[in-house]
């Protein structure tokens, strides 16, 4: 049984005149007209609990998106009931037609969908249209059609059998239900954490982030169209402690598919072992969590081209990918010609409403988003060793608008430079281009992290030396480009360290984590 590779679905840019500009602008001002409500769904139903959260614009504060509604531990419990419930017929579906209702979503995304969900995540998570059209529309394109491709793979996979003896594996689905827990900043990932587990059989219960339920409600309502049995997934927006503590001690939990901080993930494994006599299988813990990527520069380098990285690695999407390029190791020969680059390329960078369809940067998430990295400009304008030399400007008067930063420090240790900011912010250490391996030593040992990370240089010699010295500094790895955008079937997605459990989103890794294998041997 083969099934041919898919390819990536075409961005598409939206130029004037064309259909699909017409057909998002419809959207944005249709999702704009009508704050709707959202509900729990647990197993097909929608339970309106009457403790609800907001959903709104973050370019613009005051507009309300949606009230929705959040689970208790009851809703909770039936979200688990509902997916036990689901369980066998899911599971006893032959994959082929579970393979088929996911394709189906991909068609409809690709399709009619595709603009529901750009104004949808352009709206709620402040997006610019190209971060949208490359996060909800083809990522999530893609996540849909190459996990359903390398499933193929894996059950094709089978070991080999002998004239006497016929050796079989059943990719069986884990025993219990997989808990997602998705982050504000890719709709794709708020997809893709659900549906992966449930591409092979599994049932799951998903916890979206709260800045991000509006989008994701959206998908959900996709994924209903697209015919996926009710109870397969459960979407429970609600505390992330009060839901994590029923799941946790819930003897059928089987696993859990997480994106967000390290030190939510952190608390998870302690709860997780705390109550690891509970389970009737040991827990899958798949985990992307924090990073504090680096982009590192040797001197025999084109100057615009790396530029060009800092600029799009760090300030795109605000900042707010967990590959953004937030640390910068440049030797000191290089600087000025760099230093007059980067001003001039910060200078023509618009900011304002994601809807602007020219726009390259909009607001941050949140009050707390925005709070949180202002104190980090605050704290590099009053400090001795470090300097701002572009942006540093933040106003929520409207919005939360944060202005692209650029910090200079002399410091290899100052605090802008160590810590996870998850902002518009890049700092810049200048090293002596003698002490370049010092510089790489430096890199590789000043984070706990390892997602991702990018070497510029024109000299093969010097890359190598690079490429060995930062070997478990990145799990996605640049040469001569920016460490965030990686593309589903072309660059599979994670790293290790502080920064998760590297199961790579997106590959053949990940689904393998989804399944618990029987071997049968059937002798004649
Ligand atoms: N996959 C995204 C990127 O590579 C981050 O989650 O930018």
């Amino acid at each position: 049984f083969k099934v041919k590779k898919p390819q990536n679905e075409p961005i598409l840019f939206y130029e004037i005149g064309s259909p699909e500009r017409t057909a998002l602008k419809g959207k944005l001002k249709e999702l704009k007209e009508k704050s709707i409500e959202i509900p729990v769904i647990i197993g097909g139903e929608e339970i309106y609990t009457g403790n609800t959260g907001e959903c709104v614009i973050p370019h613009n504060k005051e507009h309300k998106l949606a009230t929705y509604h959040m689970a208790g531990e009851e809703e909770v419990q039936k979200a688990i009931e509902a997916a036990a419930k689901a369980k066998k017929e899911w599971a006893e579906m032959p994959w082929q037609h579970r393979a088929s209702i996911f394709l189906k979503a991909a068609e409809l995304l690709a399709g009619p969908w595709r603009a529901t969900l750009n104004a949808a995540t352009m709206l709620g998570q402040s997006k610019t249209v190209y971060q949208a059209e490359i996060d909800s529309a083809c990522e999530l394109i893609d996540f849909l059609r190459f996990n359903t491709y390398f499933m193929t793979e894996i059950y094709n996979d089978q070991p080999i059998s002998t004239n006497e003896s016929w050796n079989r594996l059943e990719y069986r689905p884990l025993e219990g239900f997989v808990f997602a827990v998705t982050p504000f900043n890719f709709t794709a990932i708020g997809g893709n954490l659900p549906i992966a587990p449930a591409l092979m059989g599994n049932t799951v219960v998903w916890k979206p982030s709260g800045t991000a339920v509006y989008s994701n409600y959206f998908v959900m309502k996709l994924l209903k169209e697209a015919g996926l049995p009710d109870g397969v997934i459960n979407f429970i927006p609600g505390s992330g402690s009060m839901i994590g503590n029923e799941v946790f001690k819930n003897e059928d939990f089987a696993g859990v598919h997480f994106t967000g901080s390290t030190a939510v993930f952190n608390t998870m494994w302690k709860t997780i072992g705390e109550n690891i006599d509970r389970y009737k299988t040991y827990p899958k813990i798949v985990g992307e969590t924090g990073g504090k990527d680096f982009i590192f520069a040797h001197k025999n380098v084109k100057i615009n081209q790396l530029a060009t990285a800092m600029i799009r690695g760090a300030f795109e999407y605000q900042g707010q990918k967990c590959s953004a390029a937030s640390r910068v190791y440049i030797p000191k020969s290089i600087w000025s010609d760099l230093k007059d680059k980067l001003i001039q390329e910060v200078a023509t960078i618009k900011m304002g409403n994601a809807e602007d369809f020219d726009s390259f940067m909009a607001a941050v998430i949140d009050q707390k988003a925005f709070d949180r990295v202002k104190g980090y400009i605050e704290y590099a304008k009053d400090a001795d060793d470090a300097d701002i030399i572009a942006g540093g400007g933040c106003d929520d008067s409207v919005g939360y608008f944060v202005e692209p930063t650029i910090i200079l420090t002399t410091n290899p240790h100052f605090k802008t430079i160590k810590e996870e900011i998850f902002g518009p912010v890049l700092t810049v250490y200048l090293y002596d281009d003698e002490d370049f391996e010092e510089a790489l030593k430096i890199c590789n040992e000043s984070t706990p992290y390892g997602l991702t990370g990018s070497i510029f240089s024109q000299d093969r010699s010097v890359l190598i030396k690079m490429e060995k010295a930062l070997g478990q500094a990145a799990g996605n790895f640049y040469i001569n480009d920016k460490p965030t955008g990686a593309v589903v079937g072309q660059q599979p997605f994670g790293g290790a360290r502080a920064s998760g459990t590297n199961d790579k989103a997106g590959s053949k890794l990940n689904l393998l984590r989804w399944t618990s294998p029987r071997v049968i041997k059937e002798t004649f």
